[in-house]
């Protein structure tokens, strides 16, 4: 039997915030965004990506926090308990999602790990010598290494989830993620003061729309729902975790701006360093990698200053793996299983599943053109993602009592929401619609 009543809470509004914003902001941001935003023409790419989180993001994370707080479980009892058997596949789909993306994100999480250890000892000295390249090369060439590290990193991953919501998830968010946002700001300080750093800005600032296709807008989607924890139930199980008090329209509001701006900064920190060491904006995943080492090593103590970037980074990472894993874990600890046991087994199943993933960085396996681990990246962030989350709009604007929404969504009618009608326009709508049509005219596997 499902216990609702012992449900754990967050201690206060900013504690969800920072959470979810926690959950957004992570490798989607300052590993993924510069990557992706490079190989699909810097400028045109920020521009579609910004339309693509204001018109549709906003709308389907309301939608999503909304259903959370109304079921208050898990996202596939959730669905079932609102919308009855039928639409349990939803929120399975999102939890299987989670677990995919946990299998890789935890991957990239090692790499972080690793640097972290390297900024102690050489990588400063090889970024002297112009030589990130090779040792970013020679260590993910490495399964072995890639197998420890992630390990190391779903671990810690573990470790959090272990001790709840109130005890480790809220209380790491609330310290760290200010900090990430200082250090970013005296990098971009550093990097646009960098000789040649104007034509990285160029690139980042001035839009070329002649690069952009259909493809394109797929990827400002996937990458959009990605970064911002979209269609995978992970947002909607720390709406569960929302008193029922509290304002969602302006929680919602400010973590999708957290999360775009940090990706913002994240882009004015890499490409004016990228232009100026003629590095290549499209690098593809090794960019931030390649890129900030450099950056250090301009900078007068630059060791110290790597230590805290990646030890801030693997936090960032470490609060949207935390929200992963739980999405799983939560499944299990709603179903009446211990929460110590439910997260041990899941982080397990998730480490072994990563393992093909970490391989294929040695040029091993592929599923098609796609390295695995960039083919579970597409399946998570084109498909899974926007699929999913366009069922939840669906799901709000036509399945949910629409009083019942406003109720919600208002607190009763305490808060006010005057874009209310407009919202329910876009959840029934457009939010579907608009995805629909970048999701089938994008799609190529
Ligand atoms: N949004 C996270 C990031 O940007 C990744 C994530 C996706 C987390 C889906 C939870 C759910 O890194």
């Amino acid at each position: 039997m499902i216990d609702e009543k012992k449900r754990e809470s967050f201690g206060s509004r900013i504690g969800f915030v920072l959470a979810a914003a926690g959950s957004a902001v992570g490798l989607g941001n300052l590993w993924k965004f510069p990557y992706i935003a490079g190989k699909n023409g810097g400028a045109a790419f920020l521009f579609i990506y910004i339309v693509i989180i204001v018109c549709i993001g906003v709308t389907a994370m309301m939608a999503e926090v909304l259903i959370g707080r109304m079921g208050r479980l898990n996202a596939a009892d959730t669905f079932e308990k609102l919308g009855g058997k039928k639409w349990k596949p939803v929120g399975l789909a999102g939890i299987l999602c989670t677990f995919i993306i946990l299998s890789y994100y935890s991957v990239i999480g090692g790499w972080i790990v690793k640097y972290f250890f390297m900024s102690f000892t050489d990588l400063i000295e090889y970024a002297g010598a112009g030589k990130t390249g090779e040792i970013f090369g020679a260590f993910v060439s490495n399964p072995s290494q890639v197998i420890f590290y992630q390990g190391v990193f779903m671990l810690v991953t573990a470790l959090v989830v272990l001790f709840g919501i109130k005890g480790g998830i809220e209380r790491s968010c609330k310290i760290m993620m200010p900090m990430l946002f200082l250090a970013m700001i005296v990098l971009i300080i550093r990097a646009v003061t960098l000789p040649g750093a104007m034509s990285g800005i160029e690139f980042y600032l001035k839009p070329d729309f002649s690069k952009v296709t259909s493809e394109t807008w797929l990827a400002a989607l996937g990458q959009g729902f990605f970064s911002l924890s979209l269609g995978a139930g992970a947002i909607m199980i720390y709406g569960s975790y929302l008193p029922k008090t509290e304002n969602i329209v302006s929680s919602v509001k400010q973590i999708c701006f957290i999360d775009t701006a940090v990706a913002f900064l994240a882009g004015l920190m890499i490409f004016p360093a990228v232009f100026a060491f003629g590095a290549e904006p499209a690098a593809g995943p090794g960019l931030t990698f390649i890129t900030v080492p450099t950056l250090f090593a301009k900078m007068s103590g630059g060791v110290v200053f790597a230590v805290i970037f990646f030890l801030l980074f693997f936090v960032a990472a470490l609060t949207s793996s935390i929200s992963l894993l739980e999405c799983s874990t939560g499944y299990f600890v709603d179903h009446g299983m211990d929460r110590k046991l439910a997260t041990l087994i899941t982080a397990a199943l998730i480490f072994l599943t990563g393992i093909p993933s970490a391989y294929s960085l040695s040029g091993g396996l592929k599923i098609g053109s796609r390295d695995f681990i960039d083919a579970a990246g597409y399946l998570t962030d084109s498909i899974m993602m926007p699929l999913c989350s366009m069922f939840c709009c669906i799901f709000v604007g036509w399945v949910l009592n629409r009083e019942l929404v406003k109720r919600e969504a208002t607190s009763d009618g305490k808060i006010g929401f005057g874009s209310f009608n407009i919202w329910m326009m876009m959840v029934k709508f457009a939010a579907p619609a608009a995805i629909l049509v970048i999701f089938f005219t994008g799609l190529k596997w």
